[in-house]
């Protein structure tokens, strides 16, 4: 089938998908990948040497997902590149792929259909606090939720707790509940009927936000749109290789060898990501 030692595939067998984050994020993307696109071979790299990347400034990071995404893609050589990442994506996208010889599809804030799912026209964007600043975020709002009121909040805490999960620790729901909280304050936050989750850790939590939320709202998912955008590329390019690899492969590759990484093992295998390796 054409596999390569190194994970990657060779041009005539099963597509190689690399999704890209700063932790375990990139998983919630992953997973909608692996349910459309379930013949490819996954390469799920995490930069946790430089995690948490919402808390560091766009100097810092810019080089940074550039030098990490460079290195995965000439040891992998994936057909296409997932920076399933927000921090990263309203960042770094228009210079990777002006750099890239490779179809990058990132993760943005899912604005736009928040906006058009929205009945109140007020919205929450649930992100890092990288994500809320971007001029990128302020760009998708004045070009598609220009008629709606946005209410932002950045946590770096809910990235922490994402990580926590996944590593089996126990989420105490109150904890979430005092973090979203000011979404929900006065008047407006009575009226907000639907919130963005603008960055990949977020869906892990989703279980505990929806009961951390004072009533039921529309919460916005962008992975599955962005699994069948991968799927489209793939497909425009001739790769989707849906009929080959009985068996895919899926490795889970990080920046540091830490304890942490040895406590994530069960969620990566949950997910398909049988082997690890480090870059
Ligand atoms: N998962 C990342 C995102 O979608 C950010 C997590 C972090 O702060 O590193 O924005």
């Amino acid at each position: 089938m054409g596999v390569r030692a190194d994970g990657g595939s060779g041009r005539g067998g099963a597509p190689a998908i690399l999704v890209f984050d700063s932790g375990v994020g990139g998983l919630s993307v992953l997973a909608e990948i692996r349910a459309l696109l379930p013949a490819a071979n996954l390469i799920f790299a995490s930069d946790n040497a430089a995690f948490p990347y919402g808390t560091k400034t766009e100097a810092e990071l810019l080089p940074r997902v550039s030098e990490v995404i460079d290195r995965l893609v000439a040891r992998f050589t994936p057909d296409v590149v997932v920076v399933a990442c927000n921090t990263a994506s309203t960042l770094a996208l228009p210079a990777l792929r002006g750099r890239l010889g490779v179809p990058v599809v990132g993760v943005v804030p899912a604005i736009k259909p928040a906006a058009m799912q929205s009945r109140s026209g007020v919205i929450g964007l649930l992100a890092t606090p990288a994500t809320v600043r971007r001029p990128y975020t302020d760009n998708l709002i004045a070009a598609y939720a220009a008629e709606c009121i946005v209410r932002r909040l950045g946590s770096a805490e809910l990235v922490d707790l994402a990580e926590r999960k996944l590593r089996g620790e126990r989420i105490d729901r109150a904890v979430v509940s005092g973090l979203i909280a000011p979404l929900f304050e006065g008047e407006l936050g009575g009226r907000l009927d639907t919130i963005v989750l603008a960055c990949t850790h977020f869906p892990l939590l989703g279980e505990e936000l929806r009961a951390a939320a004072p009533r039921a709202l529309a919460w916005i998912d962008s992975a599955p749109a962005v699994a069948r955008r991968v799927k489209a590329v793939l497909e425009e390019r001739g790769r989707s290789g849906a009929a080959e690899s009985p068996h895919p492969r899926g490795i889970a590759v990080f920046t540091a060898e830490t304890p942490s990484v040895a406590a994530l093992i069960p969620a990566l295998r949950r997910v398909g990501l049988d082997e690890t390796a480090y870059l």
